[in-house]
C-alpha cells in the first residue's frame, strides 16, 4: 500500500521540461519536446510569441537570438536579429535554431544540449500535433505569453497575443489541458475572463519589495504593499498557481500559498540537490531544463 502511495503522490507530482528539456536539446523546438515526452514530464513548459502573419510559435525570445540562430545561408546571426512580430511564419521558418553558437557563453552553460541541425522555431499547433501523434494523451502545456512590457513595441500587445493564443488552445481543442502563464500579469488577468475554466499562472521573480514592474514582473495594478505577500497577491488576483523563482522561496512561502489553495510550481530548478530540498517543501510541481534528473531524485525519495 506505501508503494502504491508512493507511486501515486509520484504520478501526482507535475513534472515540468523548461522549453521542452532545454538541457537535453535545442529550447522550445519538437526535438525538445519529443526528448521530454520520452523522459516522462507531466507538462510541457512553453513560451509564445506572434508572428507578422498572426501565427503563434514557440519561442522565448521576442527577437531572433545571435546566440542561438543561424541564417538560411548558415551563418550565426551578427546581433540581435528581426522581431518575431516582423516576419512571416515562412521567413520565421528559414532560420535554424537547433544548436547554440559555440562562441557565445551561453554554450558553455548548456554543453549538455545535444544540437539539432535544421531544427525550426515551431508553432504551437505543430506543438500540440506532435503531443496527440505520439499519444501522449494525459501531458499538459504550460504556455508562457512573452511579453516585453518596458519595450512593448518588441512584440504584439498582450490582448493580442493573449487572443491569438486562446483560438490556437479552441482550435486545437486542448482547453483541458493547457494552463497559461506569465510574467505580465495582465495577460492572465484577459484569460480569466475570456476563458476562466483555464488555470492561471501568475509568475513572479522576487518574493519581496514587488511594487509594480520594477522587477520584470507586471502586476496588473496589484501591490504588494496592498496585500502583504506574494501568496495573498496571487490569490487576490485570481490565480490558481504561483510560479516563484527557486531563489526567492522559502517552505514558509510554499506552505502559505497552499494554504491559500494555491500550487506552487518553482522555476528553473537544474541542481539535484536544490530539487530534492524543493521537493521536501511539499511543492506541487517543479519546472527544469533537466526532467531527467527531476525523475531521478524523485524516484529516489
Ligand atoms: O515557467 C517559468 C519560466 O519559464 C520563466 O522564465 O525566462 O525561462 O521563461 P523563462
Ligand atoms: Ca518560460
Amino acid at each position: 500500500l506505501a508503494a502504491a502511495l508512493l507511486s501515486l503522490a509520484a504520478t501526482a507530482f507535475d513534472l515540468q521540461g523548461h522549453r521542452g528539456a532545454r538541457g537535453l536539446a535545442p529550447e522550445n523546438t519538437l526535438p525538445a519536446f519529443e526528448r521530454a515526452l520520452a523522459i516522462g514530464v507531466s507538462t510541457l513548459e512553453l513560451d509564445i510569441g506572434v508572428t507578422a502573419d498572426g501565427v503563434v510559435v514557440v519561442s522565448h525570445d521576442p527577437a531572433l537570438s545571435p546566440a542561438f540562430v543561424r541564417d538560411a545561408s548558415g551563418k550565426w546571426l551578427p546581433a540581435r536579429g528581426p522581431l518575431l512580430k516582423d516576419l512571416s511564419l515562412r521567413e520565421l521558418q528559414q532560420y535554424d535554431v537547433g544548436r547554440i553558437d559555440p562562441a557565445n557563453p551561453y554554450a558553455r552553460t548548456f554543453a549538455t544540449q545535444q544540437p539539432v541541425d535544421g531544427a525550426r522555431i515551431p508553432t504551437l499547433a505543430q506543438v500540440f500535433d506532435l503531443v496527440r501523434t505520439r499519444g501522449a494523451r494525459h501531458v499538459r502545456f504550460n504556455i508562457e505569453t512573452k511579453l516585453s512590457p518596458q519595450q512593448p513595441q518588441d512584440t504584439v500587445s498582450a490582448e493580442a497575443m493573449t487572443d491569438a493564443l486562446l483560438q490556437v488552445v479552441r482550435d486545437a481543442g486542448m482547453r483541458e489541458r493547457v494552463s497559461i502563464q506569465s510574467f505580465d500579469w495582465r495577460t492572465l488577468q484577459r484569460v480569466q475572463q475570456r476563458e476562466p475554466g483555464i488555470p492561471t499562472v501568475y509568475l513572479s521573480i522576487q518574493t519581496a519589495n514587488t511594487d509594480n514592474t520594477k522587477d520584470g514582473t507586471w502586476t496588473a495594478g496589484l501591490r504588494l504593499a496592498d496585500h502583504g505577500s506574494m501568496p495573498r497577491m496571487v490569490k487576490a488576483a485570481g490565480g490558481k498557481v504561483w510560479a516563484p523563482n527557486q531563489g526567492a522561496l522559502t517552505q514558509a512561502l510554499v506552505r502559505e500559498a497552499q494554504a491559500l489553495g494555491l500550487q506552487v510550481i518553482p522555476w528553473t530548478v537544474n541542481n539535484p540537490a536544490d530539487m530534492d530540498r524543493i521537493v521536501g517543501w511539499g511543492v506541487d510541481g517543479l519546472i527544469t531544463d533537466y526532467p531527467d534528473r527531476l525523475r531521478e531524485v524523485l524516484g529516489k525519495r
